[in-house]
């Protein structure tokens, strides 16, 4: 066995009702004046004012411009605000978003130097003001992860500050955050939680602690999602999906992500994707092609995934994990092709410079893949999921 290290954040309060802990845990960090880091849609929701009502006395600012897909300009806003009013913590209501927002912040809030210097990997100096996650979709796991991902609209690019100084202090999951989502945002974030699973257990890092964790989150996600998709107040589908989205979270921030999330980026940073719609368009071709380098995986993917593999070849076996997850994203109606989405044939070969690139999610990934490879993965995305 290799060694490997397990990173999470350092502490989770999880299950219904979680979020009546964050004034104790405001009071552990010893944070005197937070800045809540949200947006417009989360305080018309309610869920804002749940928590501000939980703080009692505690002062605390509002930060309501984070923007799905964050741009590097919401990150200089925060910090303006962060600085200015002396805040010294964050408590993060939302998505992926807002919890990736906030941890950019903390990293960038006594940093002297540009944003941009931070992009990347361990370039995060030291680690910032404390900092509690309370995610309002079930999906990315940023809230237990070391990353934030930001929009660098200039480049068309997203890019990561990737730094175990970014590992949130406290995560509260609390289902019944989720219950407002949209139709389509539980489809997208669900189906980002599953490639994260996916990916990690696929990952040429994964361990028996990361195996474990993924294979529990996808053998939920596939029972759950439909349900939560079908009925925003199942309030048990909505648990099981908080739980796995958090599962899936830890087993990719510790064994990585790869191809799907490479070649989604650029859809992301040039077109505005919403993260998990990109993933979808991606995942059947970019399993297809890791097939041969991982079909024993993939036939315990075809397993968790709820199918019968009695019998079956390995090859079947690992086909059946594809019509699996497809057959899963089609339940929730996310777009089939690149086509639908208005992407245009010409954009591809950018997009497969761009994602040829991406070497730190692209070197996780079972199998190799050249510029050229992705680029015929973007032709087969483009014409749409049919996966024979
Ligand atoms: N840091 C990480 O580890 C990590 C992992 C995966 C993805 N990401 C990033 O996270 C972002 C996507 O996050 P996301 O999928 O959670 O979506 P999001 O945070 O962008 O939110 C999508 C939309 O849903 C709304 N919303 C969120 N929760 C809601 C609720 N309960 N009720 C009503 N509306 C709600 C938001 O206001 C927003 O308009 C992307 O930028 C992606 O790259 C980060
Ligand atoms: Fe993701």
């Amino acid at each position: 066995m290799t060694v490997s290290s397990f990173k999470s954040a350092y502490k989770l309060i999880t299950g219904a009702g979680a979020t009546s802990h964050v004034r104790e845990e405001v009071e552990r960090l010893q944070m005197k004046n937070p800045l809540i880091v949200t947006d417009a849609i989360i305080e018309k929701t309610g869920l804002l004012q749940q928590v501000i009502d939980l703080l009692g006395e505690v002062s605390y600012g509002l930060f309501l411009e984070v923007e799905p897909e964050p741009a590097f300009s919401v990150i200089e806003k925060c910090k303006q605000m962060f600085n200015q009013n002396k805040h010294d913590g964050f408590i993060a209501i939302g998505g992926g978003s807002a919890i990736d927002t906030a941890k950019a912040v903390s990293a960038y809030a006594t940093y002297t130097g540009v944003l941009t210097d931070l992009v990347g990997t361990n370039l995060v100096p030291e680690k910032g003001a404390p900092l509690i996650a309370i995610p309002t979709t079930a999906g990315t796991g940023s809230e237990v992860t070391n990353i934030s991902i930001l929009s660098d609209k200039e480049a068309q690019v997203k890019k990561g500050i990737v730094s175990d100084y970014l590992l949130p202090d406290v995560a509260i999951v609390s289902p019944e955050m989720t219950r407002t989502m949209p139709a389509s945002v539980t489809a997208a974030s669900g189906i980002d939680a599953l490639v994260h699973a996916i990916e990690a257990y696929l990952s040429v890092h994964a361990s028996p602690i990361t195996d474990s964790l993924a294979l529990g989150a996808m053998k939920m996600i596939a029972k759950s999602l439909p349900k939560a998709y079908a009925n925003p107040d199942d309030m048990k589908a909505r648990e099981q999906m908080a739980t796995a989205s958090l599962m899936a979270g830890m087993a990719f921030g510790n064994a990585g992500v790869g191809a799907v999330h490479a070649l989604a980026y650029p859809l992301g940073g040039r077109f505005n994707v919403a993260h998990g719609v990109s993933n979808a368009l991606l995942l059947p071709f970019v399993m297809k092609w890791n097939k041969i380098a991982c079909i024993d995986r993939m036939k315990e993917i075809a397993e968790a995934l709820g199918e019968q593999t009695n019998g079956m070849s390995e090859n079947a076996a690992a086909d059946l994990a594809i019509e699996a997850m497809t057959r899963l994203c089609e339940q929730v109606n996310i777009p089939s092709s690149l086509k639908t989405i208005e992407i245009s044939e010409e954009d591809l070969a950018l997009m497969a410079d761009d994602a040829s690139l991406i070497d730190r999610l692209l070197k996780n990934n079972p199998r190799r893949l050249s510029r050229n490879d992705i680029y015929a993965i973007y032709q087969e995305a483009y014409e749409g999921r049919s996966v024979q």
